[in-house]
């Protein structure tokens, strides 16, 4: 089925183009409190944040900045479907104002905030983001007690509107388990600590990255395929680069986006336009490293119980025996949406290719697929 997503370049407190209900995962990263890159935007949204920058009173500043993220979560409460989940990439923020050095810790403000607007906390990712810069470790060097904590970590917050999403139909329940995700995958993918180190961050260049603060096109990928399933209608109130649309377009979900900032138009449009040969890449690579796995596993503990005939792969649980996986064919601008279609990967099985010690040969075959 093919996937659409759309982007609206307007502020996204009021999100009137969403109808009640409707959207299944929330993924994003707002600007962060009391980061100076973002202060101009803020003040943009209200000029008392503004004054209060200007005046040096940063509690006030801090405060009057999350109140505008609240008129955006409170909208997020509106428009999700109940057992919609909702992750937010949030970092705290050191910053000396008037000569006081001070944390300004958005990650709790924004949990406070969603327990006030009636969602679930779930358990959170630490996403690790070491980093080597000189001038890392602040304050008084080696005198104690006034040197300070480096932050080398930002949050996932995970909540849920109400209880546990169901799947009652049975096309539902097929699509869910479609929907499912590599047993190794889950290992990682459900760990609290994230660590991105030599993983490819996708189309960003470290330059985009600096300049727009986006998120890795891994980090996205993830979260979409652990908390929603194909067809499903993912939204990024702050949309940025577009990162969690492109996720969406390569695990076939739909996409909604709303992004402040006008300038980024032309950045975004030319992102999805090359989403094809990335995305096809991506899954390529995703498929090779469950062949690497999984042979390895084979060679050291014998043939596994199970085996997934859309992919003609071996797996280790009967859960993942359904799940699929399409490649990108063609990306289409439509009054103001991207239209994207999906292709079966194509691989002329036969009994003998299903017996596990051809595992080696398929990973050779899996370039055929993708071209
Ligand atoms: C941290 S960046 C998001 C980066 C994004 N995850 C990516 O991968 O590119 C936050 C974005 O939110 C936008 N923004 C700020 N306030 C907004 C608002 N009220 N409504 C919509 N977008 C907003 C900013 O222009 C910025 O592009």
């Amino acid at each position: 089925m093919p996937t659409c997503h759309r982007v609206y370049y307007k502020k996204a407190q009021k999100m009137e183009e969403i109808e009640d209900s409707s959207i299944a995962l929330v993924i994003t990263s707002p600007p962060y409190p009391m980061i100076e890159m973002w202060d101009e935007i803020f003040a943009l949204q209200n000029e008392e944040i503004k004054v209060a920058l200007e005046v040096g009173d940063a509690s006030l500043a801090f405060e009057k900045m999350h109140k505008e993220l609240d008129k955006v979560w409170s909208e997020l409460y509106r428009i999700l479907k109940p057992g919609g989940i909702i992750c937010i990439n949030i970092g705290d923020t050191t910053r000396t104002v008037n000569k006081n050095f001070q944390l300004f810790p958005s990650h709790s403000r924004i949990i406070n905030a969603f327990q006030k607007l009636g969602f679930q906390n779930l358990p959170e990712i630490l996403w690790r983001k070491q980093t080597n810069a000189p001038n890392k470790f602040m304050g008084s060097g080696m005198f104690p007690p006034g040197a300070y904590i480096t932050l080398e970590h930002e949050y996932i917050l995970i909540f849920r509107k109400g209880e546990k999403r169901e799947f009652k139909s049975k096309a539902l329940k097929e699509n869910r388990r479609e929907s499912a995700y590599f047993w190794e995958e889950r290992n990682i993918w459900f760990s609290d600590l994230w660590d991105f180190k030599g993983i490819s961050q996708g189309l960003n260049n470290k330059e985009t990255r600096k300049r727009s603060a986006a998120y890795p096109f891994e980090l996205a990928f993830r979260l979409i395929n652990m908390f929603s399933v194909r067809n499903d209608t993912i939204l990024d109130p702050f949309l940025g680069t577009g990162t969690s649309s492109l996720a969406a377009m390569v695990s076939e979900r739909n996409s909604i986006g709303y992004e402040i900032d006008k300038n980024l138009k032309e950045n975004i449009k030319e992102r999805f336009l090359q989403v094809i040969p990335f995305g096809n890449k991506y899954i390529e690579n995703r498929l090779n490293s469950h062949i690497s796995f999984i042979t390895e596993r084979i060679n050291e503990k014998g043939p596994t119980k199970y085996i997934n005939e859309n992919l003609n792969v071996s797996v280790i649980t009967s859960q993942e025996k359904d799940l699929k996986i399409n490649i990108l064919k063609s990306i289409k601008e439509i009054d103001q949406e991207f239209v994207l279609k999906y292709k079966q990967i194509e691989y002329n099985s036969t009994s003998d290719d299903l017996n596990n010690k051809k595992l080696i040969e398929k990973k050779s075959a899996l370039d055929k697929w993708i071209s």
